[in-house]
């Protein structure tokens, strides 16, 4: 049994019971100091799975490699166990939770034996909010407990707010490899082969077996905040969304919050924390968060946001004093690398950081290597975990309790032809049409034929908790429940033609941006087109960028007859969802296609 840490009855049963199951040589209630942070990293030092970087260069930081087989999420061994197989819908995996239940409770059976148990309660969300929500994840994992330091609330502060009685999600999870007496064991335990990562909506409780990596083993971040989120949200009238959340200023000193889903690989966090071109004086962009949205009406009306987190879990490889520099300087200290490279002197090297690489690294395998040696330096999936405090243009709001008020959402994906710039859904039930139907190409990098279309809905497909049919109906029914839906737009950066991206991106993205805001705020012009309200090349801020208006009116073109086309494919996706797909999305599609 575990000492009494708490006067919660429930959480000390759930502790206990765990436990006994696991049978850790001990148990740990975390309290969220530096003091334990600073022990979690010696102890991940002693086991040889990390190395102190150099602390001039990156203070109070360490890198800390994986082992080769456990790098990423594994969504083939994701499942959503709701009570009923409908309830998971056809886009998720689904198992009984009872046989899920039984078969993880076998592999459960003692992993624990040699290791700690730490308790972590946490918090995703301002402690008070009324829009954060409490969880505790029991873990073996001292890389999982500091990573959790700097991606949540966590520790004691946590504890006294959840009371005797307070609400929390459970989360388990554990390495999966036990300690034989007189064993150290790998540096990296896991186990591949026996991995499962598992969610039960009903029982808002998470169970993740056998991967120590990212999403698989920091339970607050894509098992709680979206998977369990969702559900709880639907049942409860907000929404949890993947999307990045920033604040726009204009030249009057006005504030408009924007939030933004892209599916994978499509630059979330460099839009959450862009720096716009210098030639558009007095408009500045802020972050309130890169990943994940926490949307809800408030006593008003008015649908407020919050970032569940308290870090930034980021895609090392591409970040650069180009491409982000506000990215580059949140994890210049107090952060910790995963499966990058390390430098002679003692520092991180990524492939894209700099122009040229290093002479000599030692990879994220621990092996020497040089630019010719023909292997990638850092893992594509490796990561930076920094405190979003660290990032020079978090939002002076971005720890509010209220939130901060929503007025735009955008939608986008990686889109070669026919998908123009940017566009504005006619009103809210369009938007998620716009949203539910949204898709992105395949890059060289992911497995599968280059080019083809992935349907990822609001980039949800991986993250939804329950049927995605019905996640569509929740989503419609959000515009009854505030007072002024949020305006909605879709944009596109990657468009190309022979072979080149059409459209600058990066910095030059708050050219569209400014049209989004100001749209959502009744001040710019738009143009009535099939697809929704476009603007004309004169509505955009031009100063600074050479850009014609032949290239705009290419950017902004498309072919009807493809157009209706990839309309007429979405039958696809609604075929899949038929039984729990709301109305409202065959009609939007009728709507376009006769627009056509
Ligand atoms: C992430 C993801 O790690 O979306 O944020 O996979
Ligand atoms: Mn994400």
């Amino acid at each position: 049994m575990s000492e009494t840490k708490t006067r919660h009855q429930e959480l000390q049963r759930f502790v206990d019971e765990w436990t006994a199951r696991c049978r850790p040589d001990r148990v740990e209630w975390c309290d969220g100091s530096d003091a334990e942070y600073d022990r979690m990293l010696s102890l991940l030092i002693e086991s040889g799975a990390a190395i102190r970087l150099n602390q001039e260069k990156r203070p109070n930081s360490v890198l800390v490699r994986s082992d080769p087989r456990d790098v990423a999420r594994v969504e083939s061994r994701t499942f959503i166990c709701s009570a009923s197989r409908e309830g998971a819908g056809p886009t998720n995996n689904w198992e009984d939770p009872l046989v899920m239940r039984k078969k993880l409770n076998a592999l459960y059976d003692g992993c624990m034996r040699g290791r700690t148990l730490y308790v972590i309660p946490f918090c995703m969300g301002p402690l008070g909010s009324p829009i954060a929500q409490i969880g505790v994840q029991l873990s073996d994992s001292p890389y999982v407990v500091a990573n959790m330091k700097i991606m949540t609330r966590m520790g004691k502060a946590v504890l006294d707010a959840l009371g005797d009685d307070g609400r929390f999600v459970k989360a388990v999870h554990s390495v999966g490899q036990p300690l034989e007496p007189g064993d150290a064991g790998p540096a990296w335990p896991c186990n591949p082969e026996n991995t499962y990562i598992t969610h039960f909506p009903e029982k808002r409780t998470i169970l993740s077996f056998g991967s120590g990596y990212g999403g698989n083993a920091l339970l607050g971040k894509k098992c709680f905040a979206l998977r369990i989120a969702s559900a709880m949200a639907r049942d409860e009238g907000w929404l949890a969304e993947h999307m990045l959340i920033l604040g726009v200023e204009g030249p009057d000193g006005k504030k408009t919050y924007v939030t933004a889903a892209f599916p994978s690989a499509c630059g979330k966090t460099n839009f959450a924390m862009l720096i716009p071109p210098k030639e558009m004086t007095g408009w500045k962009v802020t972050c309130v968060g890169d990943d994940i949205a926490w949307l809800k009406p408030d006593a008003e009306g008015n649908l407020r946001a919050i970032n569940p987190e308290a870090g930034f879990f980021g895609v090392a490889p591409g970040t650069s004093m180009e491409t982000n520099p506000n990215a580059m300087i949140s994890c210049s200290r107090d952060s910790i690398f995963t499966n990058v490279a390390l430098t002679d002197d003692g520092d991180v090297w990524w492939e894209g950081m700099t122009k040229e690489p290093p002479k000599h690294l030692v990879d994220w395998t621990g092996k020497d290597w040089t630019p010719d040696c023909g292997r990638n330096a850092a893992h594509p999936n490796a990561r930076f975990t920094a405190p979003a405090r660290n990032c020079p243009v978090i939002d002076p709001e971005w720890e509010s309790p209220a939130g901060v008020p929503i007025r735009a959402i955008i939608f986008g994906g990686r889109r070669m032809n026919d998908v123009p710039l940017v566009y504005q859904a006619f009103n809210w039930s369009h938007g998620v049409y716009i949203g539910a139907t949204m898709g992105s190409e395949q890059t060289a990098a992911a497995e599968g034929q280059v080019g083809a279309l992935r349907r990822d809905p609001m980039a949800m497909l991986p993250f939804c908790g329950y049927n995605m049919g019905d996640y569509f109906r929740h989503w419609l029914s959000m515009a009854k429940r505030v007072k002024e839906p949020p305006r909605i737009f879709h944009v596109n950066w990657f468009r190309k033609k022979d072979g080149k991206f059409m459209w600058p991106g990066y910095s030059q993205n708050m050219r569209v941006l400014r049209w989004v805001v100001e749209r959502s705020r009744g001040q710019a012009i738009g143009v009535e087109s099939p697809l929704g309200w476009i603007p004309h090349y004169h509505d955009i801020d031009w100063r600074g960028l050479d850009f014609s208006e032949a290239q705009w009116d290419e950017l902004m073109g498309y072919a009807r007859d493809r157009v209706k086309k990839q309309t007429l494919s979405h039958e696809e996706l609604f075929l899949e969802l038929s039984e729990a797909l709301p109305k409202t999305m065959i009609f939007e599609r009728e709507l376009l296609i006769s627009r056509l």
